[in-house]
């Protein structure tokens, strides 16, 4: 069998304040398998985008070994660990973090500024992915010509714009409006089966959970449970609330 996409081992890691030492993960185990859709909930506070950032190599753990796409992310540093990043993983954020001065389609371009793609090849796959995100129409506007819905849908076609194996969005749906987080859910759904992208999602809305295909639990930096989407249910909810 293949080794799971994700893998985190007894994974610790805290922030000194003042004088204080904050434990936020303590010893997490979790393995998290290639090409599935993921969603991470548990309480403000309990270490989600903690653990997001140590899966990302974006912050290293204390102790533990962090390991992605076969990679030792947890060790890597400096140059590599920026490749790495570049070629592994696209970063989804709650408040979409696109450069204001920059076109939607500049704005995708960017991280492909970091692969020897030429110009023209850049140009061409961030194409492709405002495409796939159904934003094309869109290409010559700025952030702030854009809808929160739309603004969230760009930022993803910059996420998958490398083709990278993993998607971490954390909160991705936290500042839209119920329409807008549909459309974005979606799109998660249909990385996931199409482009086969292995997707970690942190939220806290349990109808977004639903789009996932596991749910993992965090509580006070311990993995509370693992729990898998009943589909059926999951849909007969959507339909019913409010
Ligand atoms: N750089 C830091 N320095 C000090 N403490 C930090 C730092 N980053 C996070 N923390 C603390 O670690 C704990 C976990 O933070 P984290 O951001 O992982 O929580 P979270 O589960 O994502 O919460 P939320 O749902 O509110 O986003 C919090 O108590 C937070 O204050
Ligand atoms: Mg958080």
């Amino acid at each position: 069998m293949a080794s799971p996409m994700i893998q985190v081992r007894n994974v610790s890691k805290r922030y000194q304040r003042g004088g204080e030492i904050l434990q936020v993960l303590d010893g997490l185990d979790l393995d998290m398998e290639e090409g599935r859709f993921y969603a991470l909930m548990g309480p403000s506070g309990s270490g989600k985008t903690t653990l997001l950032n140590l899966v990302g190599g974006l912050d290293r753990p204390d102790s533990g070994e962090v390991v992605v796409a076969d990679a030792p992310v947890g060790q890597l540093s400096g140059a590599a660990l920026s490749r790495w990043r570049a070629d592994n993983v696209g970063f989804v954020f709650q408040s979409f973090n696109l450069i204001p001065v920059l076109t939607a389609l500049e704005n995708i371009e960017l991280p492909l500024s970091l692969t020897p793609l030429s110009r023209a090849k850049r140009r061409e796959h961030a194409y492709f992915a405002l495409e796939l995100v159904g934003m094309k129409d869109r290409a010559h506007h700025r952030p702030n010509q854009l809808s929160g819905g739309q603004e969230q849908r760009v930022a993803i076609a910059r996420a998958v714009a490398t083709d990278p194996r993993v998607i971490l969005a954390d909160e991705p749906t936290g500042d839209l409006d119920r329409d807008s987080a549909d459309q974005v859910l979606d799109l998660l759904v249909r990385l996931n089966k199409e482009m086969k992208k292995t997707i970690l999602m942190v939220t806290h809305d349990p109808r977004a959970a639903n789009h996932a295909q596991r749910v993992v639990h965090l509580d006070k930096g311990r993995l509370e449970r693992v729990v898998e989407v009943d589909k059926a249910q999951a849909a007969d909810t959507s339909t019913t609330e409010g």
